[in-house]
């Protein structure tokens, strides 16, 4: 009697082992699905930036630029300049808030890249990060998530220094881009803003991604 109930308890623990498996298996596929659903709604909607082709072409002495936001607070933002990514997801140096990659104005090559959190971070890195920008640079900016929960009228007032006429209408969740320059006579043509507005959004909390791309002229 006693090998039977043996093999029979064996048996048992051999199948809800079994059933076991296979229900978690399933669970972690259904998991994926769901995870390749969400970001499929974004792919479909904006194209993630894999390389730094433009529409247009620029003429002798200009540096090609192409600056995307993020997307909601999924898709981090690109930086791109004279056809090189600087920042991006895949190159894993982005964060949520303002990124920014800095640029000798004059070879066009690539000073330093930084993001800084606008939600929880402090402004005090912000501030001593624009602060210590050289003269002959060009400053690459782009936003994503929120870029402005922690913004100052100072650090307002240093992006208007690089040439910024809307840094003073940027807020909560707003998507914003921006070329400046230290030092820049007027104002800077490449800079982008697309308000935060649950009515208008394109993802319910967040405003659609925005994209820019121009000539900048190199420094003589
Ligand atoms: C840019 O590069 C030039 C040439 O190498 C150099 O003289 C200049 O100091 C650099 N400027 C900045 C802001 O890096």
């Amino acid at each position: 009697m006693r090998p039977t109930i043996l093999l029979r308890g064996a048996a048992m623990l051999v199948l809800s082992c079994m059933i076991f498996y296979i229900a978690s298996k399933f669970m972690t596929y259904e998991e994926n699905l769901n995870q390749k659903k969400y970001s499929q709604a974004f792919a479909d909607s904006k194209p993630q930036v894999l390389n730094c082709k433009m529409e247009t072409s620029c003429p002798e002495g200009h540096f090609p630029f192409k600056i995307t936001s993020g997307a909601a607070n999924v898709i981090g933002p690109t930086i791109c300049f004279n056809d090189q990514v600087l920042m991006s997801a895949i190159k894993n140096n982005v964060g949520k808030g303002l990124n920014i990659a800095l640029v000798n104005a004059t070879t066009g090559k690539l000073l330093e890249t930084s993001f800084f959190d606008m939600w929880t971070g402090k402004i005090e890195s912000l501030l001593t990060f624009l602060k210590s920008i050289n003269s002959g640079t060009i400053l690459l900016l782009a936003s994503f998530d929120d870029p402005a929960t922690k913004m100052t009228d100072e650090a307002r007032g240093l992006f208007t220094e690089l040439g910024s006429s809307l840094i003073f209408s940027v807020n909560f969740r707003d998507n914003w881009i921006f070329l400046g320059a230290k030092p820049i006579k007027e104002k800077s043509p490449f800079e982008q803003i697309l308000k935060n507005d649950k009515k208008k959004n394109k993802y319910e909390n967040w405003p659609e991604a925005v994209e820019m791309e121009g000539c900048v002229p190199r420094r003589i």
